[in-house]
C-alpha cells in the first residue's frame, strides 16, 4: 500500500506529434493539499483531464484507494468521490448561485421515481430538504450566504470561482482536482478560498490536487509540490524543497507572470 487515495502512474498522453504527458506519476493522501505546477502547455490540465476521466491515457493507469480506475468513466469517479473545477469557468450562468449547488446533487436522484414525484412523497421531500439544508451550510463555509439568490452568471470573476468551488463541494468530494482555482481572485479572495481548502482537507480528510500559477499561494498551502515541465515531472518535494531547486528556478520560477498572470514570485534580477 502505498497511501495514496488518488495515484498516478507512468501517465502519457500525445496530441499527434505532441507528446503532452510521459511517464508522470503522482500520489496524493487523504488530508493533503498537494499542488502540481508549472509553465504554460506543461500538462497540468491533461493529468486532469486523465485523472477525471474525460481524456484516456495512451499510456499509464489512474488509481483510487488502490484499484485501477483508468478505464471508469467520468460518472463513475464522481460516484466514488471525485470532483473537479475547470480552468476556464464553467458555472450555470442562467442558474442562482444556490441552484447552482442544488443541481450539483441532482445527480443521485430523487430516488423512488417518478410516482415518487406525482405523490410528492415525504422521503423526496426530506431529501429535497437536506440537499438545500446542505447548500446552504456549504455557501456559508465559502463566504457566499449573501449571494445565494444572485443570478451565478453576473458574479465577477473571484465571486465565480468561489461559487464553482462551493459547488464541487455540494456533494463532499473524498479527492478535488481544482485547476487554478484562485486564478482572477482578489487578494482577500485568495485568503478565504486557501482556508477553505484547508479546511476541507484538515476537517474531512478530502485529498486535494491544486493546479495553481500563483506559485506564492501554493507555496503556502500545499505541504508538498509537483512540478511539471515539457510534460514530465521535474520535481517534488516539499515547497521549501521546490523552491530551491535550480531546475524549477530555471523553468518557472523566475517568472514574475505567465501569460499575464502573476505567480506571485519576485522578477529574476
Ligand atoms: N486537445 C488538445 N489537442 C492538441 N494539443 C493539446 C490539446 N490539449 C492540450 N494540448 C497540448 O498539450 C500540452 C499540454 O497542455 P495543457 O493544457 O495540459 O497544459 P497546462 O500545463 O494546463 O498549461 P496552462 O498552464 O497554460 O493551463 C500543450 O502543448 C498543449 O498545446
Ligand atoms: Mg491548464
Amino acid at each position: 500500500m502505498t497511501g495514496f487515495v488518488l495515484e498516478a502512474r507512468d501517465v502519457g498522453v500525445r496530441f499527434g506529434g505532441v507528446r503532452a504527458l510521459s511517464g508522470v506519476s503522482l500520489g496524493v493522501r487523504a488530508g493533503e493539499v498537494c499542488g502540481l505546477i508549472g509553465p504554460n502547455g506543461a500538462g497540468k490540465t491533461t493529468l486532469f483531464d486523465v485523472v477525471s476521466g474525460i481524456r484516456r491515457p495512451d499510456a499509464g493507469r489512474v488509481l483510487l484507494d488502490g484499484a485501477d480506475i483508468t478505464r471508469r468513466s467520468p460518472v463513475w469517479r464522481a460516484r466514488h468521490g471525485m470532483r473537479r473545477t475547470f480552468q476556464r469557468q464553467q458555472l450555470f450562468g442562467q442558474l442562482t448561485v444556490a441552484d447552482n449547488l442544488l443541481v450539483a446533487q441532482e445527480w443521485r436522484g430523487g430516488g423512488g421515481g417518478l410516482a415518487a414525484d406525482m405523490l410528492a412523497a415525504p422521503s423526496r421531500r426530506s431529501r429535497a430538504a437536506a440537499r438545500a439544508e446542505r447548500a446552504t451550510a456549504v455557501l456559508r463555509a465559502c463566504g457566499l450566504a449573501s449571494l445565494a439568490d444572485s443570478s451565478a452568471g453576473a458574479l465577477p470573476v473571484g465571486r465565480a470561482r468561489m461559487v464553482e468551488l462551493a459547488r464541487a463541494l455540494a456533494d463532499p468530494p473524498r479527492v478535488l482536482l481544482l485547476d487554478e482555482p484562485a486564478s482572477g481572485m482578489t487578494a482577500d479572495e485568495r485568503v478565504q478560498l486557501s482556508a477553505v481548502i484547508r479546511r476541507l482537507a484538515d476537517e474531512q480528510g478530502c485529498a486535494v490536487l491544486l493546479v495553481e500559477h500563483n506559485v506564492a499561494f501554493v507555496m503556502e498551502l500545499c505541504a508538498r509540490v509537483v512540478v511539471l515541465d515539457l510534460g514530465a515531472v521535474l520535481a517534488e518535494g516539499t515547497a521549501a524543497e521546490v523552491r530551491a531547486d535550480a531546475a524549477v528556478r530555471d523553468a518557472y520560477l523566475g517568472t514574475a507572470s505567465v501569460n499575464g498572470r502573476s505567480t506571485g514570485m519576485p522578477a529574476p534580477p
